[in-house]
């Protein structure tokens, strides 16, 4: 393989922002939906090369607060296109040990998909080799707002006191609670943006963009992906000498 992985330098959670696969269809003179069905098949492809490899934590962001925007036609394809998948993925999920969760405004979906979340958060909770979450309906700052409407209520009625508020306090009120902050951020398809995805947790996370689109995303992409990762020095601030001295 020509990506060698360093095995105790594995990024604990990997997030993607998968892209393009309308660019992806258009350039082949495919209707854009072709490029969304061939995106789901790449997400499942690295859901597994994660298993293989150890990786922890894994979120895709499948659909934007922003992506409402878009024709009702393609919004109802895709909406359909993850209920179907998640409906066909449960059995697998549940034999490789995945837990899945669904992050994001969940209640704006239509109901059957949000059945099919429930049902499959549920019946994936006890699962242990991979934690895979999905942002549907998601927003980084409608989730930092939604965030500190609940901690003002907790303030009010009590339950909280406003010298409690911190880091660590406000991350558990997010739906990412639990789940450690991404170590690396993927972004396929060029552009040089984190279009509202996941804007507290990635204060600190290393950013790598690569010029194919989602559904060329293959094992050799993920594979440079997480070994220019291994070969970055994540300084937090200090300087290259303090990190060489052992500084923690
Ligand atoms: C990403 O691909 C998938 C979603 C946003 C749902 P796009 O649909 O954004 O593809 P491009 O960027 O138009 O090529
Ligand atoms: C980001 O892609 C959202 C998802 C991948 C789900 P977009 O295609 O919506 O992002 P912009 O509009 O180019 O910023
Ligand atoms: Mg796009």
């Amino acid at each position: 393989m020509k990506y060698k992985l360093i095995r105790e330098k594995l990024p604990r959670h990997i997030a993607i922002i998968m892209d393009g696969n309308g660019r992806w269809a258009q350039k082949r003179r495919l209707p854009r939906v072709m490029g969304h069905r061939k995106g789901i098949e790449k997400a499942k492809e690295i859901v597994d090369h994660c298993l293989e490899f150890g990786i922890d934590n894994l979120t895709f962001y499948a659909f934007s607060k922003e992506n409402w925007n878009r024709s009702a036609q393609e919004v109802k394809t895709l909406m359909d296109l993850l209920s179907k998948h998640l409906r066909e993925e449960l059995p697998s999920m549940v034999e490789k040990g995945i837990r899945f969760k669904a992050i994001g405004d969940i209640w704006e979906l239509p109901l059957r998909l949000q059945k099919r979340i429930r049902e499959t958060e549920e019946k994936t909770k006890d699962n242990m080799n991979l934690n895979l979450s999905l942002a549907l309906s998601y927003g980084g700052r409608a989730e930092i707002l939604e965030a500190s409407r609940r901690i003002a209520r907790d303030v009010k009625d009590g339950s909280i006191s406003i010298e409690d508020i911190n880091e660590d306090l406000f991350s558990c009120y997010l739906y990412t609670d639990g789940t450690p902050d991404p170590d690396l951020l993927i972004r396929t398809s060029g552009e040089k943006r984190i279009s509202n995805f996941l804007l507290w947790q990635t204060a600190y996370t290393e950013l790598y963009i690569v010029d194919i689109y989602w559904p060329d995303f293959d094992k050799e992409a993920f594979l440079r992906a997480v070994h220019d990762f291994q070969h970055r020095e994540r300084r937090f601030g200090l300087t290259g000498e303090q990190l060489s001295a052992g500084f923690k």
